[in-house]
């Protein structure tokens, strides 16, 4: 955006520094800068702030390489592995930190912790605001602005809805800005920041602003789960699970996102945040169910496909399985909590030879699962394979010739763990076709369970 227009807005531009130079950081980081303003990134791990200064960056988000490249030809973005650097005279100090889960499940806070003790070292008066965006334990907020007791220091609860793959586009046109600040003009001082977006602004406090981060997650991860659990009784009853994910999404008070059935959620959100508020569930009300009772459904989907296949071949053993896709979703290279990742390693345990393949998670998949073959393409994944699975929605899977697939392949079963093929197709490619979203799978057995729904009846 340039100069004229941003004045045009009548917004002030600031001196932002970001602590983190993670998926969210460096999203933040490009995308403050598009909007005029002048940002620092401090981050600990050298190397990667050397490829960001060269217009790289260590994973891959569509769209972002050019937005942070315009930035830094602006010269509107700097990095240093220094505080003290970093800081100097910035008005906002964003937190994009990573929050791991614990071994109970919990949020892990301890890199805010130390990023905000270092903060507190590196910063004096005038304070700047410091805005969190990490995702955080309920009541983080509070507990840090008692760590600046003494200061005249904010802390602003300002939760990021990003999703990976989409980043950018979520970036410029979020659905809401959510602020939570016990102090009215620094909340309203960080809302500013963003007015060129002209989105909806809520202001409340932080321990509101934290929880509607676990909630919207949770609720995203609910929905999936919803979806996998309808696709499963349609499955049985004959529904179609693509004709009825359209017929609900267009409710407005269902909404079009998160009704793909599939092979379940992953990544570094749902689960961990699913697991969040399962343990505030627990915690304060008389029952977690409906929170486990996701997370079930969603083990239960991988759990489905490998019962496929052992119907199929009784045991794995020397079976060929190829994966098509590895990372948790498409258009992201991370591989945290992807189902695609422990489909394949579950596979692996039963002594099944998996290949797999992934249109950019390949390095990576070297290193985190060293036991499993990676190929260099979709056909050379399914060559000679005995059964060939769907486990990421990479959009050049959809283009593949499914004649083919079956051609190269030894057996002819697809699991198509993505839903984004159709069942004719498959079929007239000779394959024998799978998938959570389409009803009339194998018919016959489909024909057999209606029969026996309406003798019941
Ligand atoms: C999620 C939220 O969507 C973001 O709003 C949030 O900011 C982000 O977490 C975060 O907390 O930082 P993300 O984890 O990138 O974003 O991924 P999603 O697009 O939500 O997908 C999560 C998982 O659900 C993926 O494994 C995806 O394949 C699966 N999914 C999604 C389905 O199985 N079906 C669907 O219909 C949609």
């Amino acid at each position: 955006m340039s100069d004229q227009q941003i004045a045009g807005w009548g917004f002030e531009v600031s001196n932002i520094a970001i602590v983190g130079a993670g998926h969210v950081g460096v999203v933040y980081a490009a995308g403050l800068a598009e909007l005029g303003h002048r940002v620092k990134v401090v981050d600990v791990n050298a190397k990667r702030l050397a490829m960001l200064r060269q217009g790289r960056i260590w994973f891959y988000e569509p769209g972002l390489p050019e937005l942070l490249a315009r930035g830094l030809a602006r010269h509107r973005i700097e990095f240093s592995s220094s505080y003290a650097t970093g800081l100097a005279k910035a008005r906002f100090v964003f937190v994009c930190v990573p929050t791991p889960t614990t071994a109970e499940g919990n949020l892990d806070d301890s890199f805010l912790r130390s990023a905000l003790t270092s903060i507190l070292a590196n910063t004096r008066a005038p304070w700047p605001v410091v805005v969190n965006k990490s995702t955080v334990p309920v009541g983080t907020g509070d507990v840090a602005a008692r760590l600046f007791d003494g200061e005249d220091m904010h802390v602003v609860s300002n939760p990021e809805f990003l999703a990976e793959g989409r980043a950018v586009e979520d970036f410029f046109h979020p659905s809401r800005i959510v602020i939570g600040s016990r102090n009215r003009i620094a909340g309203e001082a960080v809302a500013s920041l963003y007015a060129p977006l002209r989105v909806p602004v809520v202001h409340t406090d932080p321990v509101t602003a934290e929880f509607s981060k676990l909630a919207a997650n949770a609720f995203l991860a609910t929905k999936v789960s919803f979806a996998n659990v309808l696709s499963r009784i349609g499955e049985s009853v004959g529904a179609d699970g693509d004709g009825l994910a359209k017929a609900l999404s267009l409710d407005p008070r269902i909404g079009a996102g998160h009704l793909r059935a599939g092979l379940g959620f992953g990544g570094s959100c749902l689960p961990k945040d699913l697991a969040a508020i399962e343990q505030l569930a627990r915690r304060y009300t008389e029952s977690s169910a409906l929170f486990a009772a996701v997370a079930g459904v969603n083990r239960a989907q991988r759990a489905r496909v490998v019962e496929l296949l052992l119907e199929r071949f009784g045991a794995l053993g020397d079976r060929r399985i190829a994966l098509l896709g590895a990372t948790f979703k498409a258009n992201t290279d991370d591989l945290r909590e992807s189902p695609a990742l422990a489909l394949a390693n579950q596979l692996d345990e039963l002594h099944a030879k998996v290949i797999v393949y992934d249109p950019v998670a390949a390095a990576q998949l070297r290193t985190v699962a060293p036991n499993l073959e990676v190929a260099r393409s979709s056909l050379a994944a399914v060559r000679g394979a005995d059964a060939a699975i769907v486990a990421t929605e990479w959009p050049e899977f959809a283009t593949l010739d499914l004649s083919e697939v079956r051609r190269a392949m030894r057996g002819s079963l697809l699991v198509d763990g993505r839903g984004i093929f159709d069942v004719e197709s498959a079929h007239r490619a000779g394959l024998d076709y799978f998938s959570f979203s389409t009803a009339g799978v194998r018919p016959a057995e489909t024909e057999e369970r209606l029969q026996a729904v309406a003798v019941a009846s």
